[in-house]
């Protein structure tokens, strides 16, 4: 089965999605935080973080909108930078988003998600070649990321129809509400039923933590096209990597072992490539940590408590550096 790198604002950024596909790997394709509109143009800080990866590992764009025309500015200039394939956010919970119709706010209007879905039919039919689109010579794919409602379950099912006949490549459904954001029991009824009616392939995202759980939907869902995962991956890097050799080092291994060694060995190179580039971009203490302390956040239960709550509280370089040496120390 396919695994998807989920997109996190803040935390997967380009040079994290790079760094991840160089030490840890196993991922099939990484997807993009959100491009949005800012002042009727395509945020530049979002356009800027793209094209992070080489090789063979795969970079999705994502868009968020609240019209067709705010989709066709934001896909157009994903086009003319060259990506053939673009994700559609129909799930961010966020109320900045939800409030301005975006995200999850959107799933309960038909007629705008039926308007991008035409839209959306017309620049895959014309390869790209649309007048407002730069010639393109591979067809451009579009999928869609969504939850099964803003407020209620109905509302997925209401759009599935539309989406059904609209010319997708995937759909990944996380089967909560945008009122619960990313808490609260996850509805499997929904998703079976979604599982059985949707046409597309599709892809499950939501609370996946352990290389046994990858293997369980699996067992469950045979015909799924994946499973996307976010935050288990930020807590263990190494977990498309294990899924991919089969080994279902399930529970995090004893502090001492050969595996954790190697396990934070990675996690410390991983560290080196995005502080370096954080130096290299920001300036000023504060800017600088801002951008490295969430590279930890998630790992919290891999490493010492200690070590986690130094790099947590410091507010100088130097102190941070402590923190990290200590950490160093033990791999
Ligand atoms: C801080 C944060 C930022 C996120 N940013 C995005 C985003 O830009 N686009 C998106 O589709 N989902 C975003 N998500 C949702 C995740 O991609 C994912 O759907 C969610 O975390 C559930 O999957 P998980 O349990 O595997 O983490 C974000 C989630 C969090 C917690």
């Amino acid at each position: 089965m396919r695994i998807l790198f989920a997109p996190l604002q803040s935390y997967t950024t380009g040079i994290y999605r790079k760094a991840h596909a160089e030490i840890f790997g196993g991922v099939d394709a990484y997807y993009a935080p959100f491009l949005r509109i800012e002042n009727g143009k395509p945020r530049e800080k979002d356009l800027r973080d793209l094209n992070a990866l080489e090789g063979n590992a795969r970079e999705i764009p994502q868009i968020i909108a609240n019209s067709v025309d705010e989709f066709k500015i934001l896909a157009d200039a994903l086009i003319a930078k060259g990506y053939t394939e673009i994700d559609f956010n129909m799930g961010c919970p966020f109320p900045m988003q939800v409030n301005r119709h975006r995200g999850a706010g959107i799933l309960n209007d038909k007629q705008t998600v039926q308007e991008i879905m035409d839209e959306i039919r017309k620049i895959s039919n014309t390869n790209g070649t649309a007048p407002t689109i730069v010639k393109g010579t591979a067809p451009v794919k579009f999928s869609v990321k969504m939850r099964l409602g803003q407020d209620s379950p109905d509302e997925a099912f209401a759009l599935l129809p539309i989406l059904n006949e609209a010319p997708l490549s995937q759909i990944t459904l996380h089967p909560r509400l945008g009122k619960q954001q990313y808490k609260g029991a996850i509805d499997f009824k929904s998703f079976e039923k979604f599982y059985e009616e949707c046409r597309h392939p599709l892809v499950y995202n939501g609370d996946i933590t352990s290389v046994s759980q990858i293997c369980e939907m699996e067992r469950r869902y045979p015909k799924l096209a994946g499973v996307m995962i976010g935050r288990g991956l930020l807590a263990r890097p190494s977990l498309a990597a294990e899924y991919k050799e089969l080994r279902d080092i399930n529970c995090v291994a004893p502090l001492n072992s050969d595996t954790h060694q190697d396990f934070l060995g990675k996690i410390l190179q991983m560290h080196q490539v995005i502080f370096d580039h954080a130096c290299k971009t920001y300036q000023g203490d504060s800017q600088i940590l801002s951008h490295v302390q969430s590279f930890w956040e998630y790992l919290e239960p891999s490493i010492p408590k200690k070590i986690f709550k130094k790099i947590k509280k410091a507010g100088k370089l130097s102190e941070y550096q402590e923190a990290i040496t200590a950490m160093k120390e033990l791999s």
